[in-house]
C-alpha cells in the first residue's frame, strides 16, 4: 500500500446490547476509563484473577523493547489455574468438558476427572524424561486428551508445540526439529467425515526424520491398526497407570509456555512463543470479558480446532482458567447431516457459540431450513474470529442463529497476539454488522498511515498495536531477528519515527466516522486499481451482500491498463440458477451490484460462479492462488487445499471465459 486504503462502503445498521444482558454483564462501559487512565495498574488487577505462587515485583519490563517482560519476579502454575484451584473450591463435580465425538460416542469430565487425567498425564511426563524447559510436540485429533496433554505440559514446565492434526509429514517434522522436541504425543487415529482418518503412519514418518524424539504416546481412539517401534507407549498403558497425584510447581511468569507455528506467505513457519503469566492472566481475562462468561450457568462451545490458537486460548486456557462447563465437538460441521452443529447446540443447551466466518458463510450456502429446525433459544452471545465477517454474513448469523435476539462479538486477533485484541463488549457495545468495533480495556490499537501516523476517522491504512500487551508474543523461537523485522521494522523505532515501538499486524483496516475500527483482510492482498488502494475485503462484502450470493473471494490481477484489475470468484447461495443464460446474467447483475455498492472504481473486470474456495485448513480463502488463476499462471503448491480439484474446475472455468 503506498497511499491510505480508500473507505469504499458505509453500514448504517446498529445493534445495542440486550437491556438484561447489558445490566447483568461482567465487565461494564467503566472498564475503558478505568484502563485508559492507569493501563499497567488494570492488567495488574487482571492478573489478579489468577493464582500466584508469589506475586510479582514489576507489571511490565519495556527495558529491552520489543522483547517484553510481564508479571516480573511472579510466579505460579497454569495447570493449577486451570484445574486444581477449581476442585479445591469445591467445583470438583462441575462438567469442565461434555466432549461428542464424531460417530456420537460422548465423554462428560468433570474439573476432578480433570485433575486425575492431568496429574496421570504429568507423572507421565516425568517418568519420560520431560521436564521443565523440554518441549514435545502434541498431534492429536480433537479428542479430551488432547486437552490433557497440553495441561501435562504446563504442568511440569515442558513447553508445548501443537501440530494440526491434518497437517502432512513434513509439516510435522519440520516443527519438530525447529523446535528440538523429545517427544510426540499422538493417538493411532480421529474420526473425520465418518471415516477412522490414521495419524500414527505421518508420525511414524516424521519422527524417522527427527532424531530428538526420545518416545511417542500414542492414544487409542479409532483402534486402527498401527505400526509400531520401541519409541512408542501406549497412553492407557502409561497414563491411564500412573499414580493421579501429582503437586504442580510453581513456574516464572515469562517461563515458555507453548510454541505455535504460523505460516506466513514466504519463508518457513514462524515459531510464536508464548509464556505462562502474561498469557494466562490476558486469556483469562478477555474469556471472561468478551463472551460474559457466567461459569455457573453458561455451556460454552469453541468449534475451533486445538492446533490453531483459537484452540489454545478459548477452548484450552482462557475457558478452563474460568471453570467453565464447555463442549469439545471432534469432527466437521456436515458429519452426519448438515445440522450437526445445531443438534450439538439443542443437545447441550449451548449458550456461547464461538466460530469462525468461514463456517457461518458455510452455513448460509447450506440453506436457512437447516438451524429453522432447531431450538436455538439457549443462545445469549455470538462469537466470530478469524477473518473479516461480511455484513451480510453476520446478519445472517443474528437473524438465523441468534434469532435477533443475541450480540455478536466479531474478534479480532492473531496467533501472535494470544488474546483477543479488539472486540466489541456484548454488555456494552453497540455493534455494526461486520465491525470489531473497538480496542478492548487495556489493549491500545491504532490505524496508521505509511509515516506510522494516525489516520483520522474516516480514513484507513495499517492496523497497529501501540503499547504492549500481556499476551502478546515475545519472539520467534531460535530468531529473535525475524521477531524484529516481522513485527517491529515497518514503524518501530529506528523506522524513523522515534523511540516508540509500534507493532505491525500486517492488516489493513479502517476507522468510520464514529471511530469504530473495520478489518480490511492482509495488508499483502490490497489490490492497487488505477491508482487506488481497494481491499479485497469490502468487494467480497459487496458481493455477499447480493440475495444471490453466500460467498466469495476477490483478488487483483495485473491489468495493462489499470495496473491491477479486480477479479471475483463467487459462490451462490444454495437455491441460485446459475445454468446457461441465467449464469450470464446474474454475472452482470453482481457486477453492476458492486459498482453501486461501493463505487464504479471497485466494479469488477471479471466475475467466475465457483462451486467452491481454495481455503486453508484453518478456513482461510487463499488469494494467493486464485491470483494465480486469475492471471493464468501456474498454480504452484496446493498441498495444503482442501480440496484440489476445486482448482481444476475454477481453471477451466477461467480457460473457457466464465
Ligand atoms: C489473522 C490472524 C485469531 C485466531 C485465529 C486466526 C485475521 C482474525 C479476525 C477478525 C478480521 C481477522 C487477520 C489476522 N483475523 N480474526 N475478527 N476480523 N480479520 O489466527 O491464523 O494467526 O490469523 O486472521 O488477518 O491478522 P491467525
Amino acid at each position: 500500500m503506498s497511499e491510505t486504503l480508500a473507505n469504499l462502503s458505509s453500514e448504517s445498521r446498529q445493534f445495542p446490547p440486550p437491556e438484561a444482558l447489558a445490566a447483568a454483564a461482567n465487565v461494564k462501559a467503566e472498564a475503558y476509563e478505568e484502563a485508559a487512565a492507569d493501563r499497567l495498574a488494570f492488567w495488574a488487577r487482571q492478573a489478579e484473577r489468577l493464582t500466584w505462587s508469589k506475586s510479582w515485583d514489576q507489571v511490565l519490563d519495556w527495558s529491552n523493547p520489543p522483547f517484553a517482560k510481564w508479571f516480573v519476579g511472579g510466579e505460579l502454575n497454569v495447570a493449577y489455574n486451570c484445574v486444581d484451584r477449581h476442585v479445591e473450591a469445591g467445583h470438583g463435580d462441575k462438567v469442565a468438558i461434555h466432549w461428542e465425538g464424531e460417530p456420537g460416542d460422548t465423554r462428560t469430565i468433570t474439573y476432578a476427572e480433570l485433575l486425575k487425567l492431568v496429574s496421570q498425564a504429568a507423572n507421565t511426563l516425568t517418568d519420560l524424561g520431560v521436564g521443565a524447559g523440554d518441549r514435545v510436540a502434541i498431534y492429536l485429533p480433537m479428542i479430551p486428551e488432547a486437552a490433557v496433554a497440553m495441561l501435562a505440559c504446563a504442568r511440569v514446565g515442558a513447553t508445548h508445540s501443537v501440530v494440526f492434526g491434518g497437517f502432512s509429514v513434513s509439516a510435522l517434522s519440520t516443527r519438530i526439529q525447529d523446535a528440538d522436541a523429545k517427544l510426540v504425543i499422538t493417538a493411532d487415529g480421529g474420526y473425520r467425515r465418518g471415516k477412522p482418518s490414521a495419524l500414527k503412519p505421518t508420525v511414524d514418518e516424521a519422527v524417522a526424520q527427527c532424531p530428538s524424539i526420545e518416545n511417542v504416546l500414542v492414544v487409542r481412539r479409532t483402534g486402527q491398526d498401527v505400526a509400531w517401534t520401541d519409541k512408542d507407549k501406549w497412553w492407557h498403558e502409561t497414563v491411564e497407570q500412573a499414580s493421579p497425584e501429582h503437586k504442580a510447581q510453581p513456574f516464572d511468569a515469562e517461563h515458555p509456555l507453548f510454541i505455535l507455528y504460523t505460516s506466513g506467505t514466504t519463508g518457513k513457519p514462524k515459531g510464536i512463543l508464548h509464556t505462562t503469566g502474561g498469557y494466562l492472566t490476558q486469556v483469562s481475562y478477555t474469556h471472561n470479558a468478551v463472551f460474559d462468561l457466567k461459569p455457573e450457568t453458561d455451556v460454552y462451545w469453541c468449534t475451533a480446532d486445538i492446533g490453531w490458537v483459537t484452540g489454545h486460548s478459548y477452548i484450552v486456557y482462557g475457558p478452563l482458567s474460568n471453570g467453565a462447563t464447555q463442549v469439545m465437538y471432534e469432527g466437521t460441521p456436515d458429519t452426519p447431516g448438515r445440522d450437526r452443529f445445531w443438534q450439538i447446540v439443542d443437545k447441550y443447551k449451548v449458550s456461547i457459540l464461538y466460530t469462525a466466518p468461514t463456517l457461518i458463510r458455510t452455513m448460509m450456502k447450506w440453506g436457512d431450513d437447516i438451524p429453522a429446525g432447531y431450538d436455538l433459544s439457549s443462545l445469549r452471545v455470538l462469537g466470530s474470529v478469524g477473518e473479516p465477517i461480511n455484513p451480510e454474513a453476520w446478519m445472517w448469523y443474528r437473524e438465523n442463529i441468534g434469532r435477533n435476539r443475541t450480540p455478536i462479538v466479531d474478534t479480532w486477533w492473531q496467533t501472535e497476539t494470544g488474546g483477543v485484541m479488539i472486540s466489541p463488549l456484548p454488555g456494552v457495545t453497540a455493534t455494526k454488522p461486520g465491525s470489531a468495533m473497538t480496542a478492548l480495556p487495556g489493549i491500545t490499537a491504532d490505524v496508521v498511515d505509511d509515516q506510522a501516523q494516525s489516520v483520522p476517522n474516516g480514513g484507513g491504512g495499517f492496523l497497529v498495536l501501540r503499547d504492549p500487551w500481556p499476551s502478546m508474543l515475545r519472539t520467534i523461537w531460535g530468531d529473535d531477528k525475524r521477531f524484529i523485522d516481522t513485527y517491529w521494522s515497518r514503524f518501530g523505532a529506528g523506522a524513523g519515527t522515534g523511540d516508540e515501538w509500534i507493532y505491525f499486524a500486517g492488516d489493513g483496516a479502517k476507522k468510520d466516522e464514529d471511530g469504530a475500527l473495520w478489518l480490511l483482510g492482509r495488508v499483502d492482498d490490497v489490490m492497487l486499481v488505477s491508482g487506488h488502494n481497494i481491499s479485497t475485503t469490502e468487494v467480497e462484502s459487496a458481493l455477499v451482500s447480493h440475495p444471490s450470493v453466500a460467498e466469495s473471494a476477490v483478488v487483483g490481477a495485473t491489468d495493462p491498463t489499470t495496473g491491477q484489475a479486480i477479479v471475483a470468484f463467487v459462490i451462490p447461495r444454495g437455491n441460485v440458477d446459475t445454468e446457461g443464460d441465467a449464469g450470464e446474467q446474474l454475472n452482470v447483475e453482481l457486477r453492476n451490484h458492486v459498482a453501486k455498492t461501493l463505487g464504479p472504481i471497485a466494479k469488477p473486470r471479471q466475475i467466475m460462479l465457483v462451486p467452491e474456495l481454495p481455503k486453508t485448513r484453518s478456513g482461510k480463502i487463499m488469494r494467493r492462488l486464485l491470483k494465480d488463476v486469475a492471471e493464468n499462471r501456474s498454480l504452484g503448491d496446493v498441498t495444503t487445499l482442501q480440496d484440489s480439484a476445486v482448482m481444476d474446475l475454477i481453471s477451466k472455468g477461467m480457460n473457457t471465459g466464465k
